[in-house]
């Protein structure tokens, strides 16, 4: 399997032509991160060494790999206060999990406070040798991948709410208002061909609507599940989704725009370029229109465990408040704020009822194998639309924003799904059979940051049985050795 050293270190960066006095945390000196590359039931040993050391950001570090449901390894979820204590500067931390037969886009990034806005994210990429959609569409080359984010002229822990976007970054390159002419992003293709390509939102905060001039897009993948191939012109792509399309270079050779409209900020393209074609700026086209994506019109490839689609076993409500002279959201009135020992450590002591948690409020207990359903619903004063992203599993999507009804026969099932326009609602279901304290939040990362978010105690009895912790872990929380140990 792939055996990654990830240095984090302190860097200057200048992605959009504006160089960062203080200084951006990287991954191996990049921006974003490079690319970890696995193939199905691969182990993953990823070694993080921390050598931050500047204090206008954060000094400490973890590190989660988004998508992954890590099964038997909740210790390795990577979230800071959830499932770790940080890995402090000048430590390192062996991150050892195995992602089962999961195959497709993913992504890392840190997990610890809003440092990913900072710079350290990248693509997780697992290959699947058996792809079956590579001998259905006789796909050539499925190399490419597109990351689009979200760049701040400031560290994050002065980012105030609600937060300025400086500039829009397609493959770790943009510009600013005002900021210099930066070479845009070139994506090279050869004519006549069938790419798989990948488009991970790794944003902090905006969505995007994507488009390619002249080009359809046919979406197979959603957030590493299968779909049945849609067709559309455009996608909407929120905080820390993830699609593959397949696209064919099937028009004239020749330069086209690739666009990242964001909710917030100025647009960002970059070059579709057909091998012989000049190097020059494309010529302006008019649009498709053959349709934007609907969430609604996904659906999965392989039919999702029909318990999902039956009646649920525990109903719950997640409602969004926002209190706008504080800035700061709440779920259920209960702001989020990080528990001060981890949840899986409270578990580890002992801690089994939602009463037994601190800080209070904040963690839901859930039982064991049953089918849970959760709507999120966005008030009209708490804005949106908000990503919301569960750790540990997938769900069906069951209603989808602005939908007019619910879907019991073939909904997508993905990783992250946003909530509408305020007022509006989502609803998901998903089978609790991966004990361990999971993350629920909106992945607008200055959302969570000032609240939005909750955790799942899955199955918290089961939880020392199925996930030993081993004596890296304990050292990077200097108080495991005073609380008392059930195991
Ligand atoms: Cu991308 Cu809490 O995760």
């Amino acid at each position: 399997g792939p055996v990654s050293e990830l240095v984090i270190a302190n860097s200057n960066a200048s992605p959009d032509g504006f160089t960062r006095s203080s200084v951006a945390v990287l991954a191996g000196g990049t921006h974003p991160g490079p690319t970890i590359m696995a193939q199905k039931g691969d182990t993953f040993k990823i070694n993080v060494t921390n050598q931050l050391s500047n204090e206008s950001m954060l000094t400490s570090t973890s590190i989660h790999w988004h998508g992954l449901f890590q099964h038997h390894s909740n210790q390795m979820d990577g979230v800071a206060f959830v499932t770790q204590c940080p890995i402090a500067p000048g430590h390192t931390f062996l991150y050892e999990f195995s992602a089962g037969d999961q195959v497709g886009t993913y992504w890392y990034h840190s997990h610890y406070g809003a440092q990913y806005c900072d710079g350290l994210r990248g693509p997780l990429i697992i290959y699947d040798p058996h792809d079956p959609y590579r001998s259905l569409y006789d796909i050539d080359d499925e190399s490419t991948i597109i990351t689009l984010m979200d760049w701040y002229h400031l560290p994050s822990p002065q980012v105030q709410e609600p937060a300025a976007v400086n500039s829009v970054l397609i493959n770790g390159v943009g510009r600013y208002d005002g900021g210099p002419d930066v070479p845009f992003a070139v994506i090279n293709v050869q004519p006549r061909k069938r790419y798989r390509f990948r488009l991970l939102n790794m944003a902090c905060k905006p969505n995007f609507i994507f488009s390619i001039d002249g080009h359809n897009l046919t979406i197979i993948e959603v957030d590493g599940q299968y779909v049945k191939p849609l067709v559309v012109d455009s996608i909407q792509i929120h905080a820390s989704q993830r699609y593959s399309f397949i696209l064919e270079t099937n028009q004239p050779v020749d330069n086209y725009w690739v666009h990242a409209g964001p909710s917030e900020g100025t647009n960002a393209t970059a070059i579709l370029r057909y091998a012989c074609s000049p190097n020059a700026d494309p010529k302006n086209r008019t649009t498709l229109n053959s349709a934007a994506l609907n969430e609604t019109s996904l659906h999965p490839l392989y039919p999702p465990p029909s318990r999902l689609l039956q009646k649920p076993d525990v109903k719950l409500d997640v409602v969004i408040g926002f209190n706008l002279t504080r800035f700061i959201f709440s779920i259920n009135n209960v702001q989020y704020t990080s528990p001060s020992i981890p949840v899986l450590l409270q578990i580890l002591s002992g801690a089994m009822t939602a009463a037994d948690f601190a800080p209070n409020g904040t963690v839901y207990t859930l039982p064991r194998n049953k089918v849970i359903e959760i709507s999120v619903n966005a008030n009209v004063l708490s804005g949106g639309p908000h990503p919301f992203h569960l750790h540990g599993h997938s769900f069906a999507v069951v209603r989808s924003a602005g939908s007019s009804g619910y879907n019991y026969v073939n909904p997508v099932m993905r990783d992250t799904v946003s909530t509408g326009n305020p007022g509006d609602y989502v609803t998901i279901r998903f089978i609790t059979d991966n004990p361990g304290p999971w993350l629920l939040h909106c992945h607008i990362e200055w959302h969570l940051y000032t609240g939005l978010a909750l955790v799942f105690a899955e199955a918290p009895e089961d939880v020392a049985a199925s996930q030993p912790v081993n004596d890296a872990w304990k050292q990077l929380c200097p108080i495991y050795n005073s609380l008392p140990q059930q195991n």
